[in-house]
């Protein structure tokens, strides 16, 4: 296995450049294979989720083709052969469920594996399934599989509320509801930049969908969609990453330069709460600067749908406040049980613990490197920023969370000034004892 090593506390200098959105592009991907022919996908980051989604659309028939140089996918799903998404892959990545769907949409069958839980607990996709049903869809479950067909072999469309706002569900019945017969009305719809995002590309293939932008939508149904070339957005959660970390580890009087992010897709709630703790955003066209205060003020966040305060930064927001002077707490009533990486921070010094479906946290607190493990990817870029802000070495193991998600982020970091190397590591390798040594 890999690890990356960290050796603070060090200081973030000069730029940090935003990867294309692994969330949306994972969505796209999806939507290639609605239409027959050849997608080019552009803006794509490279990795590890991207590469276990084109397994997942290999399996169906797709010829997807990746150039690593420029960070484009080719997807040509004009052959497809299969309508099923198999449990060794769909457990690997929950963003593969979005093949329910979309193959529902383009065959009018499906047979997708339940995603089941994940490192911070339950991950219901009832709403998945009303909605797909609410489109004239009979589901049924099959050890461990959602068996999907559409009634007369073609969706027909229909009316469905989501009661909670979902970001899955409501991609996942978009891409069912473009190419379904009739008029697909959708209430209470997540208006997330990804939901957006798809919807555009959506649009862009020859869907007809009103609303976008709006939590109602209205798509009509159209016989085939057209395969053509898109552009996927940067990543949103990487740029608010990094407006964390330079808001915490960069250096008063030297603003971190961040290219290539869209701060509009942030909303509201995480800008005003990272003003609120002292550092300063500003706002050009093609990049951001962050400037770290003097001294970080504890500022409390409670996650929400957009434009509240993303839970994909929760975690990193947990991190600076074991920087900041006074006690804030972090609420995450999105995803209760997602606090994995505060037993680890509170391994390297920090004040911290959690309650119900909060943590409280108290600094500043000088924090000291070790060996720390998290078990899902932001969980594991907190621990890395952690790092940074450490004295001495820590390590962060089972480095392939992060890989999930971050595209080169320790070339990234190295070239911010961040003392960083990867390296290998046999977990299960004995320690030596030294005990009983001569
Ligand atoms: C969520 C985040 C998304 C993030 C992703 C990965 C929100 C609103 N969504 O998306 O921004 O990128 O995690 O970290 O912040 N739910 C149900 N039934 C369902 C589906 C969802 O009850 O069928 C509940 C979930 O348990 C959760 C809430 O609805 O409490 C939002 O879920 P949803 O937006 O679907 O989550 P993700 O798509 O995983």
């Amino acid at each position: 296995m890999e690890k990356l090593i960290i050796k603070g506390p060090g200081r973030i200098r000069g730029s940090l450049t935003v990867s294309g959105s692994k969330n949306t592009a994972l969505m796209l991907m999806s939507g290639a294979l609605l239409a027959p022919g050849r997608t080019r996908l552009t803006n794509v980051p490279l990795l590890r989720d991207v590469s276990t989604f084109s397994q997942v659309l290999r399996v169906v028939g797709a010829d997807v083709r990746v150039d690593e140089t420029t960070g484009a996918i080719d997807i040509d799903a004009s052959n497809l052969t299969s309508c099923e998404a198999p449990y060794e892959l769909v457990k690997k990545m929950r963003a593969s469920f979005y093949m329910l769907g979309t193959l529902l949409g383009r065959f009018g069958q499906a047979r997708v594996s339940l995603p089941g839980g994940c490192a911070w607990g339950p991950r219901p996709v009832d709403l998945h399934l009303a909605g797909l049903k609410a489109l004239g869809a009979e589901i049924e479950l099959d050890h461990g599989y959602v068996v999907a067909k559409a009634k007369g072999g073609r969706l027909t469309g229909g009316a469905f509320r989501f009661e909670k706002s979902s970001v899955g569900a409501t991609a996942n019945v978009m891409l069912a509801a473009v190419l379904a017969r009739g008029t697909t009305c959708l209430d209470n719809v997540a208006i997330e930049p990804d939901v957006i995002e798809l919807g555009l590309s959506l649009v862009k293939m020859g869907a007809r969908i009103e609303g976008l932008g709006t939590h109602s939508l209205e798509i009509e149904g159209v016989d085939a969609l057209t395969a053509t070339e898109l552009e996927n957005c940067p990543d949103r959660i990487e740029l608010g990453t990094f407006m964390i970390a330079a808001a915490m580890a960069g250096a008063p009087g030297e603003p971190v330069r961040i290219n290539r992010g869209r701060p509009d897709q942030l909303g509201d709630a995480f800008a005003q709460a990272l003003l609120d703790t002292g550092a300063t955003i500003e706002f050009a066209d093609d990049h951001v600067l962050v400037e770290a205060p003097d001294q970080l003020r504890a500022t409390s966040i409670v996650t929400g749908v957009y434009p509240g305060f993303p839970t994909d930064l929760q975690a990193q927001w947990v991190v600076m406040l074991t920087q900041a002077t006074g006690t804030a707490t972090v609420r995450d009533p999105i995803y209760p049980d997602r606090f994995a990486h505060i037993p680890e921070l509170v391994r390297l010094g920090a004040t911290a613990g959690v309650s119900g479906d909060s943590a409280t946290i108290s600094g500043p607190t000088p924090l000291t490197g070790a060996n720390v493990m998290s078990t899902d990817l932001r969980a594991s870029v907190s621990l890395l920023m952690a790092g940074i802000v450490a004295t001495g070495e820590t390590h962060v193991l089972r480095v392939y969370h992060l890989d999930r998600g971050y595209e080169r982020i320790e070339e990234k970091l190295k070239k911010a000034g961040v003392n960083i190397r990867r390296e290998r590591y046999d977990e299960f390798a004995q320690p030596v004892p030294h005990l009983f040594e001569r």
